[in-house]
């Protein structure tokens, strides 16, 4: 989603809950030369402590809260509206921890995108770091996607993985991914306001991408 030099990117972030990414996304924003302007910061849980922390650095954060509505559809179409009104070019998931109904992720297909603390397409859903462990994997991490209706499954944008320590726990493990997650949110949507991260056939191709040939091996040998 390419901008003019006079105009960024219109990002809105929705959370539900402590907002560490949305922080990562706010302060790569916070550079004159990211593409994007964070332009408001959504939670359906009004007790998100991501609602305070986006405030504090001077982005508008409301909650629309998911309670207040009858169904999924109604309270999509106030999340639609409220987006509308800030005329947002693409919407970031960040923690946001309700479904969306398949009408609004068609809507807004190819301008909204989801980080998942997995590397995709293994472990979707929840609890990922428990069922990496139990899973024995070596190698694990997170993946930043396009959102379609069904979840976790989308077009992949970008990943990062971590080695997994014999000793690690769901939280020492939790850590090393969330640390890389905060890397390449920022990086992920910079491709995609940039127009570089292109959906064909399902899979994103990426313009320009330099091909480091590295490979993370773990147990390191
Ligand atoms: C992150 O692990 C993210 O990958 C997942 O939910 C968690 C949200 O954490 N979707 P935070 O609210 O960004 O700190």
């Amino acid at each position: 989603m390419s901008s003019p030099a006079s105009r960024r990117t219109r990002v809105a972030i929705l959370i539900s809950g402590r907002g560490s990414n949305m922080m990562s996304l706010i302060e790569a924003a916070a550079h004159p030369d990211y593409p994007a302007e964070i332009v408001t910061v959504i939670s359906n849980r009004p007790e998100a402590h991501g609602l305070a922390r986006a405030q504090a650095a001077n982005i508008p954060a409301r909650a629309i809260d998911h309670k207040a509505y009858a169904d999924r559809a109604s309270f999509d179409a106030a999340l639609d509206a409220a987006l509308g009104a800030e005329k947002v070019d693409i919407v970031c998931l960040a923690g946001f921890m309700r479904l969306l109904t398949p009408e609004f992720t068609q809507k807004w297909f190819g301008r909204m995108i989801n980080i998942h603390p997995a590397l995709l397409p293994s472990f979707k859903g929840l609890h990922t770091h428990e069922r990496a462990l139990e899973a024995g994997v070596k190698i694990h991490g997170c993946t930043v996607h396009f959102v379609t209706p069904e979840m976790d499954v989308g077009p992949i944008i970008m990943q990062a993985a971590v080695p997994v320590a014999d000793d690690d726990t769901p939280d020492s493990l939790g850590a090393r991914v969330l640390a890389q997650e905060h890397v390449i949110y920022p990086a992920a949507l910079r491709l995609v306001c940039e127009g570089r991260a292109r959906i064909e056939g399902g899979r994103v191709a990426i313009d320009e991408f330099g091909l480091v040939n590295r490979a993370l091996v773990a147990p390191h040998a």
